[in-house]
C-alpha cells in the first residue's frame, strides 16, 4: 500500500456491489481518499455527489470512448469494474460487461493506473459449467472474453468471480470452490456485502491478490485468512 491515500474510482458505482464497496472505501479514511463514482446519468451524480458526498463523473461506459473513460479516471490510483449490463439484451451485454470491460482495460493503461479489480463471475472460464444455464450463456460468453482481455494486459489485475449474489447481512467468511462437494453449484452463494469487503482487503493486500483470479463463495473461512491463504 502506498504511503499516500489510496484513490478509487468506481465503474458501476450505482450498483447493489458498487454501493457497498463505496460505503466501506469512505469508512476506512485511514487508507482510502475519497472515492470516484463512475455512473452513466445525472440523477446518480447528483446523488453521490450531494448525498453521498463522494465525486462522481457521468461516463457511461457504453457510450464513451476509451479515451473519455481514461480522462474520467486520471488521478486515481486504482479501479474497480463492477458494472453489468444486468439483462439479456446482447447487445448491452457486449457494450457493457465485454468492451466497458475491455475499454477499462485500455484506459487504465493509458493513464498509467495500475491496480484493476474486476467483478466477473463464478466459472466463468469453465464452459461446460454454464453453456446451459438458462439465460446466462452470452452473459457468460461476454464475461469469459472480459477476463482474458484482462489477463492479456500488463495491469495489476485482480479478476474476483463470485458466485450467485445474494443482499443479506454479510457473513464475513468465504470459502475456496474447491472445498465444494461436486455438483453443488447451487451452493456457489455468496453475500454481495462479502464481495464488497473481500475487494476493500485485495485494494489493501495486492501481494497476495494481483494477477490473479479468484472464486468467491460464502463458506466457514474469515475474510482475512482467506485472503492469507492465496497462493
Ligand atoms: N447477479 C449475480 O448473481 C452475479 C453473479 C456473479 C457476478 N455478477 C456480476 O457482479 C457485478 C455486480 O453486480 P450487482 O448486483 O452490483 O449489479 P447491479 O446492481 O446491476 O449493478 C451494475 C451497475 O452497472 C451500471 N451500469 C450499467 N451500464 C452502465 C454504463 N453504460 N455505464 C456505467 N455504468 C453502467 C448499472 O447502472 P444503473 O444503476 O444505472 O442501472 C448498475 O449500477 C456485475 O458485473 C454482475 O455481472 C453477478
Amino acid at each position: 500500500m502506498p504511503g499516500k491515500l489510496s484513490k478509487v474510482a468506481i465503474i458501476g458505482a450505482n450498483g447493489k456491489v458498487g454501493r457497498l464497496i463505496i460505503e466501506k472505501l469512505k469508512e476506512d479514511r485511514k487508507h482510502f481518499d475519497v472515492p470516484l463514482a463512475i455512473v452513466r446519468n445525472k440523477e446518480q451524480v447528483d446523488y453521490f455527489k450531494n448525498e453521498v458526498k463522494i465525486d462522481a463523473s457521468l461516463t457511461s461506459i457504453e457510450h464513451s470512448s476509451a479515451k473519455e473513460l481514461a480522462n474520467a479516471l486520471k488521478g486515481c490510483d486504482a479501479v474497480i469494474f463492477t458494472a453489468g449490463a444486468g439483462g439479456t439484451s446482447i447487445e448491452r451485454i457486449f457494450t457493457v460487461d465485454l468492451d466497458g470491460c475491455v475499454k477499462t482495460v485500455e484506459a487504465c493503461e493509458s493513464v498509467g493506473i495500475k491496480r484493476l479489480i474486476v467483478v466477473s463471475a463464478v466459472k466463468a472460464e469453465h464452459r461446460d459449467f454454464w453453456w446451459n444455464i438458462q439465460g446466462l450463456r452470452n452473459y457468460y460468453i461476454a464475461k469469459r472474453a472480459a477476463d482474458h482481455d484482462v489477463r492479456q494486459s500488463k495491469l495489476d489485475y485482480t479478476i474476483v468471480q463470485p458466485g450467485w449474489l445474494k443482499s443479506g447481512e454479510p457473513t464475513g467468511k468465504l470459502q475456496p470452490l474447491e472445498k465444494f462437494e461436486e455438483k453443488a453449484e447451487g451452493s456457489y452463494a455468496i453475500e454481495r456485502a462479502d464481495v464488497a469487503s473481500f475487494i476493500i482487503q485485495a485494494l489493501l493486500h495486492p501481494e497476495k491478490t494481483a494477477r490473479k483470479t479468484i472464486e468467491l463463495a460464502n463458506g466457514n473461512q474469515p475474510i482475512d485468512e482467506f485472503i492469507h491463504a492465496l497462493k
